[in-house]
């Protein structure tokens, strides 16, 4: 038995094994280049949310790298579910649960050619989902501007595909740490705000709730497009979806991060610019119109149960 913050289960393809005992091939394509592509969900209430919008951004990510999925999403859900039955076996952990899907191209003899790769292989990987500290709900998160590095442009390792290469948002965020920060926000080539290592970015200047448009060069999140779809009129602000300036920091009242493991979570300051995050900020409201609504969904669904 392992406690429950420690263990992580895995799946890896089909064989179910603690994460810690390693399965792959050292010549695993995923290893060697980072020629993978993978999805992160999680639970609500034991119903994992938006099943279907990350398995259709996990099939764009794979189109857009030439890589076929060989699996349905029933038969890769049915493996979720009982990855996540013995993850709950072992850990006797009974809330929520984060949910990693990656998908390897293969292995095979060394080289780059996608012709050498044997059939793709897939690791599941589930563990409880993170919670927010205490500094972070009181203060918020400290961001930084990247200043050592840009953004993938889209003509080159697009943001918008989720691949299992993340050097570039690494190298951001160890400037990040460099810099006492929590995380980091990355410019474009043309020098336009875009994202986080591994969220999108919003912010709020009075009823209006603006984010970076897609054309910015960002990934496509599910958080992101859940708030535009209904949760950000729920809670009474009007979206706007448009290029920011890095000048522009300084004029909004509130600024947040938005992922599946984070959900709504307060930015308490981009550089040296501070952002209110107290229990009158806009964004607990809208956090919270999130979460019921994640909440719901997931309940409608019996068959995502895990
Ligand atoms: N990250 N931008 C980047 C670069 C991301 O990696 C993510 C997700 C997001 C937010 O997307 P979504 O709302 O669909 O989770 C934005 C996941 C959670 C991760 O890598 O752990």
């Amino acid at each position: 038995m392992t406690g429950g913050n420690q263990y992580i289960q895995a799946n890896t393809n089909g064989t179910l094994h603690s994460a810690s005992q390693p399965t792959l091939s050292p010549l695993n394509r995923g290893f060697l280049y980072g020629d993978a592509v993978y999805e992160v969900w999680r639970s609500y209430d034991k119903g994992i949310f938006a099943w279907e919008e990350h398995w259709a951004r996990l099939h764009s990510s794979a189109r857009s790298i030439h890589l076929e999925i060989p699996w349905t999403a029933d038969y890769i859900r049915d493996q979720v579910c009982r990855t996540a039955a013995e993850f709950r076996k072992h850990s006797l952990y009974r809330d929520d649960i984060y949910i990693r899907l990656q998908i390897y191209r293969g292995e095979g003899a060394i080289g780059l050619d996608t012709a050498l790769s044997s059939e793709p292989g897939f690791v599941i990987l589930i563990k409880p989902v993170p919670g927010i500290s205490p500094e972070v709900r009181n203060h918020g998160n400290r961001l930084i501007i990247a200043q050592s590095i840009r953004r993938n442009p889209v003509q080159s390792l697009d943001p918008a595909w989720k691949t299992g290469n993340y050097l570039n948002n690494i190298m951001g965020l160890r400037e990040a740490r460099d810099r006492k920060a929590d995380d980091v926000l990355f410019l474009n080539m043309a020098g336009e705000l875009t994202e986080a290592s591994t969220s999108n970015v919003a912010f709020i200047q009075g009823d209006r709730w603006i984010t970076p448009s897609l054309g910015s060069g960002i990934l496509a999140g599910i958080t992101r497009a859940t708030i535009i779809a209904t949760v950000a009129k729920s809670a009474g602000l009007t979206v706007k979806e448009r290029s920011v300036s890095p000048n522009e920091i300084n004029h909004f009242d509130e600024a947040m991060l938005l992922s599946t493991t984070k959900d709504v979570q307060p930015v308490g300051r981009i550089d040296d610019f501070v952002y209110r995050v107290d229990a009158a900020a806009k964004l607990w409201r809208l956090k919270a119109v999130f979460e019921d609504h994640a909440r719901g969904a997931s309940a409608k669904r019996p068959e995502l149960k895990v």
